[in-house]
């Protein structure tokens, strides 16, 4: 175990040098997925409200259905950690949620976050970010966006978010409360928010060494994180007997050439603080604000410790869609928080091996997942009018 830290110090400190210099020459991107299988796409550069730039890909209307000038309800598909749009469209026209969503008449949109492999061509931005600023800031900016440029004044929109999508959305609608108003129905998938009962060693090793106020946390702070030689991270995590991280990509009853699709980007960039954010949760146990250590903690929060995120307040209809295997998110703690949103519904996956990942490239997505979901979706839209 300490070998391993040490690697991680070792590693992470090389990385700090060299990951800056990759660049990332996008042969096959989700726009170009999207219109090698005949479906129309649009690029958008959202201007987010501390002056960032995002790259947001839509799929306006369904090619199958000729909707274009019908009423078509706004979806917003929000990726997870390390990953990007293209995790939406990876299993293709017959299960991908995106082209389902499409062809069910909604308005597709498919956002980035900020520095990742999209949203870096735009603009680089400052790496002083975790996924606080992603949810708070940035999200609103694309839920504000999307209901602005899709022209038939909708007031709201239904969401869905993979890991980190879904974290930037408990962010964003605890804090800002008022944003629930804009939410019709909300998709959790594989909701990262308490993660207190993380079964993990390795984790809470680099957790520990990464705490706030340690060297490794100084050297890491505030920088681009890696984007490069995951098959050399993967050898080592194998190696150094990491099972929990290593596994990640390699589940039987996933989609071989999804996940291909899905993780050719990847990882797609983004500051080590929303690593560090996390790792500090795992620490705490709690769903909290990012970690300053004690003293900018006092400045900026007026307290030693940063302050929970209030779940309580997020008053959407938000279906948490869980799994058995999914060491990032145990059930206790996605019952817990479930217990704490005022307005949950739990979905839990009935294959005892569904992992993190597998919410948008398992075998069985669509009938799982995605057509669930649009079925929800679809009932509540039949409600409204
Ligand atoms: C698996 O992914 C490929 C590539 O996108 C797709 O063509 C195929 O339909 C997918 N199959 C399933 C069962 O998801």
């Amino acid at each position: 175990m300490q070998k391993f830290c040490y690697f991680v110090l070792v590693f992470s400190v090389s990385s700090l040098v060299v990951g800056h210099f990759k660049s990332h020459r996008l042969k096959h991107t989700t726009l170009s997925s999207i219109v090698e299988h005949g479906y129309p796409a649009e690029y958008h550069r959202v201007i987010t409200g501390d002056g960032n730039v995002v790259v947001v890909f839509r799929i306006p209307y369904s090619p199958k259905l000729h909707n274009m000038n019908a009423k078509r309800p706004i979806v917003l598909l929000q990726h997870g950690l390390m990953s990007s749009s293209d995790t939406w469209i990876a299993s293709g026209p017959n299960n991908a949620l995106a082209y389902l969503l499409v062809d069910a008449g909604f308005d597709v949109w498919i956002g980035n976050t900020r520095g990742n492999v999209y949203s870096r061509k735009a603009k680089k931005p400052s790496w002083k970010f975790s996924w606080h600023e992603i949810g708070y800031i940035d999200m609103a900016s694309i839920i504000d966006y999307a209901l602005w440029k899709n022209g038939q004044r909708q007031k709201s929109l239904h969401y869905v978010g993979h890991s980190q999508g879904t974290t930037v959305f408990f962010v964003l609608m605890s804090l800002r409360p008022q944003y629930n108003e804009k939410i019709k129905t909300a998709h959790m998938l594989a909701p990262v928010a308490i993660m207190k009962n993380i079964n993990s060693e390795c984790l809470r090793c680099i957790a520990y060494v990464c705490r706030p106020g340690s060297l490794m946390n100084y050297l890491l702070s505030d920088e681009a994180s890696i984007t490069w030689k995951l098959e050399l991270i993967m050898k080592f995590l194998r190696k150094y007997n990491c099972p929990l991280l290593a596994n990640i990509f390699h589940e039987k009853n996933m989609n071989k050439t999804a996940n291909n699709i899905a993780i050719r980007h990847f990882p797609s960039g983004g500051s080590n603080n929303q690593i560090l954010h996390y790792l500090f949760n795992i620490q705490s146990g709690e769903f909290r604000q990012y970690d300053y250590g004690p003293r900018k903690n006092i400045r900026k929060y007026s307290s030693k410790r940063p302050p929970l995120y209030p779940v309580e307040r997020i008053k959407s209809e938000t279906h948490l869609w869980y799994s058995d295997a999914d060491t990032f998110t145990p059930v206790v703690d996605v019952l817990t928080l479930a217990r704490r949103l005022p307005k949950s519904i739990l979905h839990r996956m009935p294959d005892p091996k569904w992992s993190h990942s597998a919410f948008t490239v398992h075998m069985q997505v669509r009938r799982f997942v995605n057509d669930p979901i649009i079925a929800i979706m679809k009932r509540y839209e039949q409600k409204k009018t």
